[in-house]
C-alpha cells in the first residue's frame, strides 16, 4: 500500500521536526543538541529512502496497517508538546527513546507484511538505523 509508505514517510518527516526543535533548545547540554541535530538528519533520510520505495510497483506491497495510524497521531501529539514547551533534559531523552523503541517495532512490522525484497531490506535498514538512535539516546539518561 503506497499509502502506507507515505504515512511512515510522515512520521520520519515529523519526528526530523522534533528532533530539529529539541536541538535548537537552549536549556539541554551541548552534547545532546548535537545528538538530535544528527537524528534529525538521519530521519529526514529515512523519509527520502522511504520516498524511493514509492516508485515500486504496488503489488509489492502487502494490504495492511500495522498500527502506523496510530503511531502517527502518537508522533503528532509529541510534536505538538515540543512546540509548544520546553520539556526538561531528563524528560525529553526518554521522550526520544520512546519514540525511536516504537518505531523500530513498526518498521519490523511492517518488513514482515513486504512481499519484495527490497522493501523488507528498506525497513530493516531504517529499523537497524533507530537502533543507532536508542544507542545514542542511553547514555544521557539521567542517573
Ligand atoms: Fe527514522
Ligand atoms: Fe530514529
Amino acid at each position: 500500500m503506497r499509502e502506507l509508505l507515505n504515512r511512515c514517510a510522515r512520521i520520519e518527516k515529523i519526528i526530523a521536526e522534533i528532533y530539529r526543535k529539541l536541538a535548537a533548545d537552549e536549556s539541554y547540554r551541548p552534547e545532546l543538541r548535537a545528538a538530535f541535530r544528527q537524528m534529525a538528519l538521519d530521519e529526514e533520510d529515512h523519509a527520502d529512502q522511504i520516498g524511493f520505495a514509492m516508485a515500486l510497483p504496488e503489488e509489492s506491497l502487502a494490504p495492511t496497517r500495522i498500527g502506523v495510524d496510530d503511531f502517527l497521531e502518537k508522533v503528532q501529539a509529541r510534536f505538538e508538546l515540543v512546540r509548544t514547551r520546553s520539556i526538561p533534559e531528563d524528560e525529553v531523552v526518554l521522550l526520544a527513546l520512546d519514540l525511536e523503541e516504537e518505531f523500530n517495532r513498526v518498521h519490523l512490522g511492517a518488513m514482515a507484511l513486504f512481499r519484495d525484497s527490497r522493501l523488507r531490506a528498506l525497513f530493516k535498514g531504517l529499523a537497524r538505523s533507530e537502533e543507532e538512535h536508542l544507542a545514542t539516546l542511553k547514555p544521557f539518561l539521567a542517573g
